[in-house]
């Protein structure tokens, strides 16, 4: 297929909220300088595992799209939080969704894992190796993070978001991809404790703890996405005047808002839902874009540039122009459990034990 473009897509976002109050019970911190620091409000604390999040937001991509499950060719898992390494998390959503030959991978690059995945699975329709495929971009990040750090604490929420991808001989879908990665960065944002360099015990909640300098992830931040973004608009033959929506990673509206002044783009033209959900690493692109879908800022034809950025430090930019459906071809019948207890409830139990639930 010449092109490749999405024609499905869903979220699925935990129903706990984590208002920064809430974290003021806790940490020395406050919501002016939350707000005013980072533009957040509040974020979701999963109490579901990110298979249960990313097998509901998956099932609504398929049904948007249309698509049957065993239609699927490929299953790309994009996230730093899975639920297992071996066997990888993309063969479980396999499983869950009953597709029956995909081929199905993992794919880490932290906050910009759904990015990279939307990448993998074009180039992957567009030398005809898969022709239909399903991105997932899924954090449950809540779960490795330090809740005695306010530098990192909080930043950060759950969720998840999936794409179908498909195959067509229309002149839409990706334009132009760049992807990139500082790695001399490497040191400046690190969740210590995940891995096997960490394989003595010390892993997991509580366990885990972050080297994170938050100025220098900034400018290295707007650089990326600033860089790629340029290099991805020329490449797609457009120029930033006719690009007619940003959908940004989230991870500080200051960030966005250097991003779009360098750009040159109006602010107008800029999605923002960093209030509602702070930043879920992988899961936030693509939650930002599917809720741009569903609010409808995404008309029939638009050109849309998205810009992102995460720990590596990797950095993206796509420029996709949009199809002409804006509406889903139906809907999936597929809810969470309902959640007994608050977001403030569930962190106050991983501070108190830190161990994975069951094991205290
Ligand atoms: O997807 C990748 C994720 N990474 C990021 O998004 C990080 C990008 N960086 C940022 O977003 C910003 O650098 C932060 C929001 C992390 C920090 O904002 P900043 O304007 O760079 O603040 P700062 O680090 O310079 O800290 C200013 C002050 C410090 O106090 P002193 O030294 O001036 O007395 C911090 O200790 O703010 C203090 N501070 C806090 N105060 C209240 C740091 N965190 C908090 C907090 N609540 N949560």
């Amino acid at each position: 297929m010449k092109f490749a473009t999405i024609t499905g897509w869903g979220k699925c976002m935990p129903p706990a909220v984590l208002t920064n109050e809430d974290i003021s019970t806790f940490l020395d911190t406050n919501d002016e300088w939350i707000v005013t620091r980072t533009g957040m409000k509040e974020r979701r604390v999963s109490h579901v595992s990110i298979s249960k999040l990313a097998h509901i937001a998956a099932a609504r991509a398929l049904a948007a799209a249309g698509v049957a499950a065993d239609d699927v060719d490929l299953i790309i898992f994009g996230s730093c939080t899975p639920d297992e390494v071996v066997p990888n998390n993309a063969s479980y959503i396999q499983l869950l969704l009953g597709i029956k030959k995909a081929a199905a991978f993992d794919l880490n690059t932290a906050c910009t894992s759904g990015m990279y995945a939307l990448s993998v699975a074009s180039a992957m329709i567009k030398t005809g190796a898969v022709r239909t495929a399903l991105i997932i971009g899924a954090e449950v990040i809540t779960n490795i993070q330090d809740w005695k750090d306010r530098n990192v604490a909080v930043l950060f929420g759950d969720g998840a978001a999936a794409f179908v991808v498909q195959g067509t001989e229309k002149n839409e879908g990706l334009l132009a991809d760049k992807l990139g990665c500082f790695a001399e960065s490497r040191d400046i944002l690190r969740a210590h404790g995940i891995g096997m360099r960490y394989i003595d015990g010390r892993s997991m909640r509580g366990g885990v703890w972050w080297d994170f300098h938050g100025q220098e992830i900034f400018k290295k931040a707007v650089l990326g996405m600033c860089e790629a973004a340029e290099e991805a608009i020329a490449q797609s033959g457009l120029t930033t005047e006719t690009i007619d929506l940003v959908v940004p990673h989230q991870a500080n509206l200051r960030i966005i808002e250097a991003v779009g002044k360098r750009l040159k783009i109006a602010p107008e033209k800029i999605f923002i839902n960093i209030h509602k959900y702070g930043n879920m690493s992988s899961a936030t692109t693509p939650v930002a874009l599917v809720e741009a879908i569903e609010e409808g800022f995404v008309k029939p034809g638009m050109h849309i540039l998205l810009p992102a950025f995460g720990a590596g430090l990797t950095y993206s930019a796509h420029v996709i122009r949009w199809g002409e459906r804006v509406k889903p071809l139906s809907l999936a019948e597929i809810e969470l459990p309902p959640c007994e207890k608050t977001g403030l409830e569930m962190i106050r139990e991983y501070i108190e034990c830190p161990r994975a639930a069951g094991s205290c």
